[in-house]
């Protein structure tokens, strides 16, 4: 017996950075998205914990305990005094090291898939502070939709959206460590006052009205000069968007996938063809939200 679980990328329609804390990590007022670009995670029983992936970046997929999918399966376990003893396959669409939450994707597709197979009985909130454990986006993955992050980003409030909205997302030729674009954060910002991190009353106006235009002028990312400053060439690809008609254009998360959003489904795949013909991108996906978070197949 196999279970799959499917589980979307997300964009940052904000992503308000604080100053870093003691601990190391920051404040955050984080808006998030959950778009139509999908991992599919399966957990099938075996003899012990293994990981496999497949797609078209599977080979920077670590497969040991690092992957975000082995530790959920190993904390959930844990939990229950039990083995991981799982095979869990990754079919990966989403991309690697992207800023779009691929590893957390995984994270809480497994999480779900293994509480299913080994009939754990993990309530939503159990569920959750796993998901909090393995990593401050892995809550988003499992509830999807679109939701406020605060703390870390992992204190989650479900948001109202009036209406779907229609992407573009450049993948770029290399990715970028979440860490090193924080630690990039916190170097830009020596010797500035950093104010508290708080979500935009115009953006949260937006996403509950559906209203593109207006959700397009609110669009924010405070990781953004951090992430052009480590990865300079994104800058040609978020003007190749801005020149094809997107309406906003923004770095997604820590990064370097570039998000463009479009006034619609047609007008999105105009986009999408311009940023592949720009030759400033490896690979273009057009995707809309917000969809549902992991589910079971
Ligand atoms: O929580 P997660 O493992 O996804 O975070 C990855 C890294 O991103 C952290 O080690 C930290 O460097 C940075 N981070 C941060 N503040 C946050 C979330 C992440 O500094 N709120």
């Amino acid at each position: 017996m196999s279970v799959t679980v499917r589980v979307p990328a997300k964009v940052n329609v904000q992503l308000a950075v604080g100053a870093a804390r003691p601990d190391g990590f920051h404040d955050l007022a984080n808006v998030f998205l959950a778009v139509g670009l999908y991992d599919e995670v399966t957990v099938t029983p075996a003899d012990e914990l293994r990981v496999t992936c497949e797609g078209p970046d599977a080979a920077e997929v670590p497969l040991d305990r690092t992957n975000l999918a082995a530790r959920a399966a190993i904390a959930l376990a844990a939990r229950r005094g039990i083995e991981p003893a799982v095979h869990i396959h990754i079919a990966k669409d989403i991309p690697v090291a992207g800023g779009m939450a691929g590893g957390s994707a995984d994270g809480a597709g497994a999480l779900l898939a293994c509480n299913t197979l080994w009939g754990a009985a993990a309530s939503r909130a159990e569920l959750l502070a796993i998901c909090a454990e393995l990593g401050s986006d892995v809550p988003f993955s499992l509830v999807g939709g679109a939701a406020l992050g605060i703390g870390r980003g992992e204190q989650l409030t479900a948001l109202e959206t009036g209406g779907t909205f229609h992407w573009v997302f450049a993948m770029a030729e290399r990715g970028l460590s979440t860490p090193a674009v924080f630690r990039e954060f916190d170097r830009l910002a020596q010797g500035r006052q950093i104010p508290e991190p708080v979500a935009s009353p115009d953006l949260l106006e937006a996403l509950a009205k559906g209203d593109v235009e207006a959700l397009a002028g609110a669009v924010s990312n405070d990781l953004q000069p951090a992430a052009l400053s480590l990865f300079p060439e994104l800058a040609d690809t978020l003007e190749a968007g801005r020149g094809a008609g997107a309406l906003a254009t923004l770095v997604s998360g820590s990064g370097p996938t570039t998000a463009f959003l479009a006034p619609g489904a047609e007008s999105a795949e105009k986009v999408a063809a311009a940023l592949r013909a720009s030759g400033t991108c490896r690979s273009v996906r057009t995707a809309a939200g917000p969809v549902a978070g992991a589910t079971v197949l």
